[in-house]
């Protein structure tokens, strides 16, 4: 698959032998790494040419969930990956009944704010999310909590 040639449907679910190339993404971009290996099942990643070249998780807390670690390889942005893979685990989030997702971000809060997540104090996050790995990444110490709600949207 040649750059210029991705294709949105060609996100697919993670795979175990993919947690290395997962963790060399995020390690790029300075992202938590850890819990990725024990919520890997709730990943998605593209990959090119046998490397992943973008990953986006969801971790499930009951009727709250939290979105982690998306990341797209620089030579793959702006062309729609991220939207794509966040869209579709929104779309899962809801159909395993959460009703709030979250996330922590130090760099894209504008990003996400465009995908309809608003800014929240960090004691505003459901408690149950803050048992995730990422919570007590210290990359995360810093991170801007965001929240979005999946009641009442189509
Ligand atoms: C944030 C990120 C995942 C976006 O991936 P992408 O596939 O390029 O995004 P999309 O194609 O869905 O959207 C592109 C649009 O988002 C904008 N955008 C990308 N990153 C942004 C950021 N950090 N802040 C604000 N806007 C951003 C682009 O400028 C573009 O805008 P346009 O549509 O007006 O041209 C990617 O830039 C990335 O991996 N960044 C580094 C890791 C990171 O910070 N991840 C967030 C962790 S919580």
């Amino acid at each position: 698959m040649q750059k210029g040639h991705v294709e949105l449907r060609t996100i697919r679910e993670a795979r175990e032998q993919d947690l290395p190339g997962v963790e060399a993404l995020l390690g790029s971009f300075n992202l938590a790494i850890a819990g990725v290996a024990q919520h890997l099942p709730g990943f998605l990643v593209l990959e090119d040419a046998g490397c992943i070249v973008a990953s986006a998780g969801l971790e499930l807390y009951g009727s709250a969930a939290l979105l982690r670690s998306v990341a797209v390889a620089e030579a793959f942005r702006n062309r729609g990956l991220g939207e794509a893979m966040v869209t579709q685990l929104l779309h899962r989030a809801r159909s395993k009944g959460v009703r709030t997702v979250y996330l922590l971000t130090t760099t894209a809060q504008q990003y996400f704010q465009r995908l309809g997540f608003e800014t929240v104090p960090r004691n505003a996050v459901d408690p149950a999310t803050t048992a995730s790995a990422e919570f007590g990444d210290a990359c995360c110490a810093t991170a801007v909590a965001m929240r979005r709600s999946l009641e009442g949207r189509g």
